[in-house]
């Protein structure tokens, strides 16, 4: 992975604030104790704490984990690809903000999902958000560009998101700009696919797989949904 989270780190938790759906989503399962995949600065996983959770995030990158350290929280820097090292099982997995798109390929996206599955605790619940690729594959313009998802601004800053085929992949490209400051990143994600998501999740062993278009819980909609939500049970 590039330096692209560690650039934009001090401005990560203004660009992508929590949320109390998010949070009511995650904790609908009623869970005792979590892992928070890819935590990025720890905010979702504070939140979750202070709901008496026992939580633990990991992520690769060495900024955030550090940013999440000083906040009291338990965050290690590891590669969710090597969850095996973890010996705890969890009532809840969660793995949410396209973080999941990083990975490489399918067969690394159902390795990781396999050792996902074996850290989850008998009656425990996943909870995967990403982007469905779909929509955006199908409207690939002559220069390869996809598409973009609104732009996010306040006083301080703007940040775009614009989104490029390149080869089997796609490059997500991001301009963010805070007065003077330009700070511009390509980040290679893997195009993700709904259906095959769901396939790989109930071949792996979760049951009751289930898909969402937003946090509310509000069904998935073919025609203008991009994020998804996934849920399986173990
Ligand atoms: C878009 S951010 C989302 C972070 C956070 N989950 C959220 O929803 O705001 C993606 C995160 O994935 C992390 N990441 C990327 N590849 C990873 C990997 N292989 N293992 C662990 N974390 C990874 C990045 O460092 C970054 O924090």
């Amino acid at each position: 992975m590039s330096e692209f989270y560690t650039s934009i780190a001090n401005y990560y938790e203004q660009i992508f604030p929590v949320g109390a759906e998010k949070i009511n989503f995650l904790m609908k399962s009623n869970p005792k104790t979590a892992i928070d995949i890819a935590c990025a600065t720890g905010e979702v996983m504070k939140e979750i704490q202070e709901k008496g959770v026992k939580v633990l995030g990991i992520d690769l990158d060495e900024k955030f984990v550090e940013m999440a350290r000083e906040k009291d929280l338990d965050a290690r820097k590891l590669n969710m690809l090597n969850l095996d090292e973890i010996d705890e099982k969890f009532d809840l997995l969660y793995c949410i903000g396209n973080s999941i798109a990083h990975l490489k390929e399918y067969d690394e996206i159902r390795k990781f999902l396999q050792k996902s599955y074996d850290r989850i605790d008998s009656g425990g619940r996943i909870v995967i958000q990403f982007i469905n690729f779909e929509k955006f594959l199908e409207n690939e313009d002559e220069n390869g560009y996809l598409g973009s998802l609104p732009d996010i601004k306040n006083d301080e800053f703007t940040f775009h998101r614009n989104y490029f085929k390149e080869k089997d992949h796609i490059r997500f490209n991001t301009t963010l700009v805070v007065n003077d400051l330009i700070i511009e990143n390509n980040e290679i994600l893997f195009p993700l696919l709904k259906d095959e998501m769901v396939s790989i999740m109930q071949k792996v062993g979760f049951k009751n797989v289930k898909v969402y278009g937003n946090f509310k819980g509000e069904d998935f909609d073919e025609k203008v949904s991009l994020p998804v939500i996934m849920t399986g049970e173990v």
